[in-house]
């Protein structure tokens, strides 16, 4: 007689996903990524018995791996596999002679986790549903504070999830870590009891970022994680201006989550983020389809990519581009007429970056040629 499995392994075992992403070339200039970096990449992933499942692809000039295992967050093994396929893919940009190739490789050797090395990193661990819907966000040409309005709508507004309002299962709300990245320390707060607590500290969204969100009590364990946003600013690695840093999120979905609707719904407003030309510019945000992720008109606007996956057995199956759809034409256009506007306004603040943002870019090197030159007016 067969024995009864109560659990199967498939149900009871933890799958982590990992969107580890970087800059190792661009065709041409700072816009896409080449073919034949997305081919490299793909080999280089292919039949690694350390990944359940892999899916390649790309956001403006960054090369995307998505991946499923079984390691946990900041696997070394997992790691050292997305660097050495990055190194290769520099190699054949090099041979391509491709735009900046290896640009947000930061280090020369691999030191057991890519953190602080250049690549954009969103992880999360945990125990899939018997259906696990979840979407993986890739932006380019801005920073991961641009994650703090439509993460915050989907977990927390009642004007965009309907769930939070009419839906016991998430009716209680969620609970956010946010990290102040500028002094390196994380805080806890609950939405909704802290949601103007939340948005005293998000609303500055260039030093402090949402870096997970968790369910509170209920269906879902509240210590696994339901959405997790890369943090990584390059400026810090670097110190010095070395582009921005285009992040990367993965948000889960569906029964005790928000509605996969109510994960896209924020990206039907073309809020504003910084990043755009040279890093220094405010402007739209542009939902796109993979084919559309080809960062142009002032080197942008800002992208955003959002793929679906349904995992099964820790395996990704089919990616659906989710907005490779009309529904979003409207919000397309409207970020190119908001686009026309900003430009309109030069070097000009708003469209220009605060003074405070514009220290991490060129802009100081213009500055130190002249600043002997000030006359005291006191
Ligand atoms: C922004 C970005 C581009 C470049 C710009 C100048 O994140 O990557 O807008 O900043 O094209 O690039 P360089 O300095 O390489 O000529
Ligand atoms: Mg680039
Ligand atoms: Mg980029």
């Amino acid at each position: 007689m067969q024995p009864l499995i109560l659990f199967p392994r498939d149900i009871m075992s933890k799958v982590t996903v990992s969107i580890i992403k970087a800059d190792v070339g661009g065709f041409p200039g700072h816009s896409t990524v080449h073919p034949e970096l997305m081919k490299v990449a793909e080999d280089n992933l292919k039949g690694k018995d350390i990944l359940t499942d892999y899916h390649v692809t790309h956001c403006g000039d960054d090369l995307e791996l998505i991946m499923t295992h079984e390691e946990g967050e900041d696997s070394e093994e997992v790691h050292a596999l997305a660097w050495d396929t990055f190194k290769e893919a520099t190699d054949k940009a090099e041979k391509l002679g491709l735009y900046g190739a290896g640009q947000d490789l930061l280090s020369d050797a691999f030191s057991g986790n890519v953190r602080g090395m250049g690549p954009g990193i969103a992880e999360m661990e945990f125990t899939p549903r018997k259906a696990e819907p979840f979407v993986a966000f890739l932006m380019d040409k801005t920073e991961p504070g641009a994650f703090n309005l439509p993460i915050f709508k989907i977990f927390a507004d009642p004007f965009n999830t309907a769930g939070l309002v009419i839906d016991p299962s998430i009716h209680q709300g969620f609970r956010f870590e946010i990290w102040d990245i500028k002094e390196s320390k994380r805080i806890f707060m609950d939405s909704p009891e802290e949601m103007y607590d939340i948005l005293a500290l998000i609303g500055a969204k260039s030093r402090f970022v949402i870096k997970r969100v968790y369910p509170k009590e209920g269906k879902l364990p509240g210590d696994e994680p339901v959405a997790a946003v890369s943090t990584e600013k390059l400026y810090q690695i670097a110190g010095e201006y070395v582009g921005k840093d285009d992040p990367v999120a993965i948000v889960r979905s569906q029964s005790g989550l928000p509605a996969l609707g109510e994960v896209l719904e924020p990206f039907a407003h073309p809020f504003l983020v910084s990043g755009w030309m040279r890093g220094s510019h405010n402007g739209p945000m542009m939902p796109v389809s993979i084919k559309n992720s080809v960062c142009t008109r002032f080197d942008g606007p800002p992208r955003v990519n959002a793929l679906g996956f349904q995992l099964k057995n820790g395996s990704l199956g089919d990616a659906a581009d989710l907005f490779d759809d009309p529904a979003f034409d409207p919000v397309r256009e409207e970020s190119a007429k908001i686009a026309d506007y900003m430009r309109r306004h030069g070097p000009f603040e708003p469209h220009r970056l605060p003074m405070e943002d514009m220290e991490y870019t060129t802009l100081p090197g213009v500055m130190k040629e002249f600043e002997d030159r000030f006359e005291s007016l006191k």
